[in-house]
């Protein structure tokens, strides 16, 4: 059987590329790996990390180009590269435009697909925009689905879903693959004796005015409290770099530095006082690892993390995220409370279970006819 598994931004390749490793334990299984480069920068470095090679890589994908055109030139190179290679399944993951547009060409040429990290809703089409969309799209054209949470079956079911299947979230096998590797990222002589804050930020709809008014909330707090030392590692894209560079100019206990290998980045958020982030992958690693993680978000599809004490929805008002940041500074029964990790996410084999239900639902003949 022919698996092909998709990958285009860097949460795909860290989601994704410890179950094409399981698969490939399978010799029933021929699973080749096709990456989009929707992200070929910031996916390139998790490939090394894993030590595998995409079989099929576009080579057309250009800087800055906008929604529209990624989506236009991804379902014309899934369409070529499915047509030529006749993948018996497609695994796409969450909900980039790499997930829809490989999900979408699949349905159009009656290929099955399976969908990892199913299920995850805010009901908000606008946010996040255009994930929302896309993963509902998804799990529609989808025939299995894999939901990492309770909540995310539950979703799931509501709308008429078959073969959905709990398996947790490969994020954490992702993550436990770093922590037992060794990597160890050394910390920076500006770092020593200073609490690490570390900030992440990228989200399309918080362009503009919400990422300027968040970032702003953390550089109020950084300006009064020299014990504290920060690392933002900048999305490649341009408008965020802007305005982090222009919030942060001059900023002392502040270092911007350039998307970190995924290895040190788990090895530093392991070991983090605090994040902000409006990440959703930092949301599943925070809450496994007991970081306290400070959302720069409205609201959040990984609803379990709303009842877990280490993470606080705080939005991207100046004077909330300050207030927030500060309630935390002054309160060390806090800062002990939100440092509670939670297993809700996964228990780090859920690359194995999957790869078990495929394996099942081939020999139940639900899939692909046995050769
Ligand atoms: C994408 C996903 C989002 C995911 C995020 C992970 C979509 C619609 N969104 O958002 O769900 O949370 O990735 O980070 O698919 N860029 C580079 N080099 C890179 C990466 C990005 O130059 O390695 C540039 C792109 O050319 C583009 C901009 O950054 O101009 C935004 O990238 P894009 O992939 O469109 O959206 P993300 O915000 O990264
Ligand atoms: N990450 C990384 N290097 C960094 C920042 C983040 O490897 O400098 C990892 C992080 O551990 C998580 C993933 O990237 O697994 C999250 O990616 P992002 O926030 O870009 O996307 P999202 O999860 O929001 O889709």
């Amino acid at each position: 059987m022919r698996i092909f598994v998709i990958i285009g931004t860097r949460p795909e390749a860290i989601k994704m590329l410890p179950l094409a490793i399981e698969l490939r334990k399978y010799n029933e299984l021929e699973t080749k790996i096709c990456f989009s480069s929707q992200h070929r920068e910031m996916a390139k470095s998790v490939f090394e990390e894993f030590k595998i090679h995409p079989d099929f890589t576009f080579h057309g994908m250009k800087t800055g180009m906008n929604l529209k055109k990624i989506t236009s030139i991804l379902l014309n190179y899934f369409d070529v590269i499915f047509n030529e290679n006749k993948p018996d399944l497609v695994l796409v993951h969450g909900d980039t435009t790499t997930a829809f547009c490989a999900a979408l060409s699949a349905f159009y040429l009656g290929i099955k697909v399976a969908h990892i990290e199913a299920g995850l809703r805010t009901f908000d089409s606008k946010s996040p925009f255009p994930e929302e969309f896309n993963r509902v799209a998804i799990d529609a054209i989808s025939e299995i689905h894999f939901a990492p949470t309770e909540s995310s079956a539950e979703n799931l079911r509501r709308e008429g879903r078959k073969s959905v299947f709990i398996v947790g979230n490969t994020v954490i096998d992702a993550l436990n693959f770093s922590l037992s590797s060794g990597v160890d990222t050394p910390l920076s002589e500006e770092l020593s004796g200073k609490k690490l804050v570390l900030v992440t930020t990228h989200r399309r709809e918080n362009l503009g005015d919400k990422m300027l008014s968040s970032l702003l909330g953390i550089r109020d707090v950084l300006l009064t409290n020299d014990d504290l030392f920060a690392i933002l590692p900048s999305h490649p894209n341009p408008e965020v770099r802007r305005v982090v560079n222009e919030v942060f100019e001059n900023i002392k206990n502040i270092n911007i530095c350039e998307p970190m290998p995924m290895m040190e980045f788990h090895s530093l958020l392991s070991r983090a006082f605090a994040v902000f982030s409006d990440s959703g992958g930092i949301q599943e690693e925070a809450a496994h690892l007991g970081v306290p993680l400070f959302l720069l978000r409205d609201k959040t599809e990984r609803v379990e993390c709303m009842s877990l004490p280490n993470v606080r929805l705080v939005g991207s008002e100046r004077e909330a995220v300050k207030g927030e940041f500060e309630a935390f500074l002054s309160d060390k029964n806090l800062q002990i409370a939100m440092r509670c990790s939670s297993t809700i996410f996964g228990d780090g084999y859920a690359s194995k279970k999957i790869a078990k239900i495929i394996l099942k639902l081939r020999a139940e003949g639900k899939i692909a006819p046995l050769h």
